[in-house]
């Protein structure tokens, strides 16, 4: 893994966005799986300033996500398809035939291997974006899952739950699933990136980079891609012995 350490959030949003920027430029029809979460958002915003200052075209970007909450329909404020709209596809260029999130309605195991069929029509993912659960998660693939699993129904930890809960006026309004690319479908993206900031990321940090390979830390399954980049702050690097 390669490891870029940054001062803070603002440094490690503007990092991820020029390598975003540089793939783009190189590869103007580029496939891209986006993430949601609080630690895309300033990124996000920085893809947003490029576009407006004609840095960046979109036009022909194709683009997938990683996860949806089942039973929340696109229009439902806390789903994944009305962040990644509301944080970035209203503000760019992207074609919004090209864009393509997990459905969280209806049959699910269906519309999982549909998923995993559109991205390899589309000849898989180019580039993908990750963040990193406190509990070492990377899309929802919570600990205990498989490095080879592909897009299907998970359960969410309690901590999962916990950490997702400020997004909902009610914790009772939290789904307890959701859809999500698994770690196999991650592993086949050719380039990733992984960003991190903040304390509360630093445990998790240290595990995925300098533990062992295993479920308890699906992060930990990306020690066998061949390209990821991790960005972080000072903070989530702070437990780092080695690295
Ligand atoms: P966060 O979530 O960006 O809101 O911290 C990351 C994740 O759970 O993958």
């Amino acid at each position: 893994m390669k490891i870029i350490k940054v001062k803070d959030y603002q440094e490690m949003s503007i990092a991820g966005a020029k390598i975003i920027k540089e793939e783009i430029l190189k590869k103007p029809n580029l496939t891209i799986c986006f993430a949601t979460g609080s630690t895309p958002i300033g990124m996000y915003q920085a893809l947003t300033k490029m576009y407006q200052h004609k840095e960046l075209d979109f036009s022909k970007v194709t683009s997938f996500n990683l996860d949806e909450y089942v039973g929340l329909g696109q229009s439902n404020p806390c789903s994944y398809h009305y962040f990644m709209y509301k944080n970035l596809f209203n503000h760019i260029n992207i074609n919004k035939n090209n864009v393509h999130l997990p459905n969280g309605i209806g049959d699910i195991a269906k519309n999982a291997s549909d998923y995993e069929k559109l991205i390899a029509s589309k000849g898989g993912i180019d580039f993908m974006i990750l963040g990193l659960g406190t509990n070492g998660h990377i899309a929802f693939n919570e600990p205990g899952s498989k490095i080879d699993e592909s897009t299907r129904e998970i359960k969410l930890t309690q901590s999962t739950i916990d950490a997702n809960k400020i997004y909902f006026d009610n914790e009772n309004d939290i789904p307890k699933t959701a859809i999500s690319m698994g770690v196999g479908s991650i592993m086949k993206a050719k380039k990733i990136i992984l960003l991190a900031n903040g304390i509360k990321k630093a445990d998790a940090i240290h595990n995925m980079i300098e533990g062992p390979v295993t479920s308890n830390c699906p992060a930990s399954f990306l020690q066998k891609h061949h390209d990821v980049t991790v960005i972080i702050d000072t903070e989530a690097a702070s437990k780092l012995k080695n690295s």
